[in-house]
């Protein structure tokens, strides 16, 4: 039988990315307009074990919605990986009257929701936001949209300063163990090289490539690496190839947090708003154990277990037409 819901809490956790506050915002006025009562819980897991509640009007989330971060923090809180210790904050969740919980955040969010799921029968559902758009079950994560356009824009600056000094700079960007922030804005950028995790490439077919690149009078040229990648960071893949190149001006720059702040982008605030607003949907009509996602423009259901376990593939022909497109 389902459950009757009358209460829920929304939670933001892992790595902050812009759209969590359009998010946020969509689930609180969600819940309201169903006349549920609803709980904002500080951050993430911290805060749920710590039972760190606030209530959350509709006021609470005005003016919100062009803002980065996340007005209810996050925290990477291992101590959630115990069970004794999820145990305790779901207690914590029931002493509270709350029936439900929304987590907003990447896919070790997920594995903590599906614990959740799982072992207490808890009713959650989860909604992916993180830069690194590597979550299985959906085409697109909140903030990678707007971490793509912040790296695009210092990359373009970069390439300024490469062109006039006649310079290779190599640029790492963020994405964990995923190339698809890279692989975006090393397409975007018109990059020379970019250097994704799930590409296997050697130094020396890097430096040919530059060194082709030099025998057609390029004078300057951009990398991008992602930091996951197999030659290892930025930094240490600009030093093999100055070891082979000396006459190179080799320069690195490391966009770093920089790609994760900021206010999100159009694309990231409506797809925040309608992930949370099908969220409470979602509960209201018995879902648990799933994460709301969008797969070739349809709003899917995908099992924690399946989004925590699988993986989005890269779509490896743009990694061939970014070679074709730099010749
Ligand atoms: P993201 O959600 O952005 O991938 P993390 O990987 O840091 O970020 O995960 C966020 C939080 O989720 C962790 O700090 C931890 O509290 C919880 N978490 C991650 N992995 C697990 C797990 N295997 N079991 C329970 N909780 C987990
Ligand atoms: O998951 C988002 C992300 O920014 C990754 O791209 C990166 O690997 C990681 O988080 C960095 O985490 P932290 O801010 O804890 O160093």
């Amino acid at each position: 039988m389902k459950k009757v819901i009358k209460k829920i809490a929304l939670l933001t956790s892992g790595g902050d990315a812009p759209g969590m506050n359009a998010a946020i915002r969509a689930v609180v006025r969600t819940a309201i307009f169903y006349k549920l009562e609803v709980v904002g819980i500080m951050r993430g897991y911290q805060g749920l074990i710590e039972g760190d509640f606030v209530p959350m009007e509709s006021k609470s989330v005005s003016k919100i919605i062009n803002l980065g971060g996340t007005i209810l923090h996050t925290s990477r809180c291992p101590e959630f990986k115990d069970k004794e210790v999820r145990r305790k904050a779901i207690d914590g969740l029931k002493a509270a009257g709350i029936d439900a919980l929304v987590v907003i955040g990447g896919d070790g969010s997920f594995r903590g929701a599906n614990d959740i799921f799982k072992d207490f029968g808890f009713p959650v559902v989860g909604i992916p936001a993180t830069i690194d758009n590597d979550i299985f079950g959906t085409d697109f994560t909140i903030g990678f949209d707007t971490a793509i356009n912040t790296a695009m824009d210092a990359i373009d600056k970069i390439r300024d300063t490469a062109h006039s000094h006649d310079m290779v700079f190599f640029v790492e960007v963020m994405g964990r163990d995923a190339g698809f922030i890279a692989l975006h804005t090393g397409i975007a950028t018109g990059s020379e090289v970019t250097l994704i995790p799930e590409i296997q490439k050697d130094i020396d077919s890097l430096v040919d490539y530059l060194k082709i690149g030099r025998r057609k009078n390029k004078t300057s040229g951009i990398v991008v690496v992602a930091e996951g990648g197999h030659l290892g960071s930025a930094a240490e893949v600009a030093k093999q190839v100055k070891e082979r190149i000396p006459s190179y001006e080799v320069r690195v720059t490391t966009l770093g947090h920089i790609q994760r702040g900021g206010s999100p982008s159009c694309s990231d605030r409506v797809l925040a708003s309608i992930y949370g607003y099908e969220s409470v949907c979602a509960l209201l009509d018995g879902q648990s154990g799933v994460m709301i996602g969008r797969v070739h423009g349809s709003t899917v259901y995908t099992p924690f277990e399946d989004a925590i376990s699988k993986h989005n593939a890269i779509d490896k022909s743009w990694y061939e037409i970014t070679k074709i497109l730099s010749v």
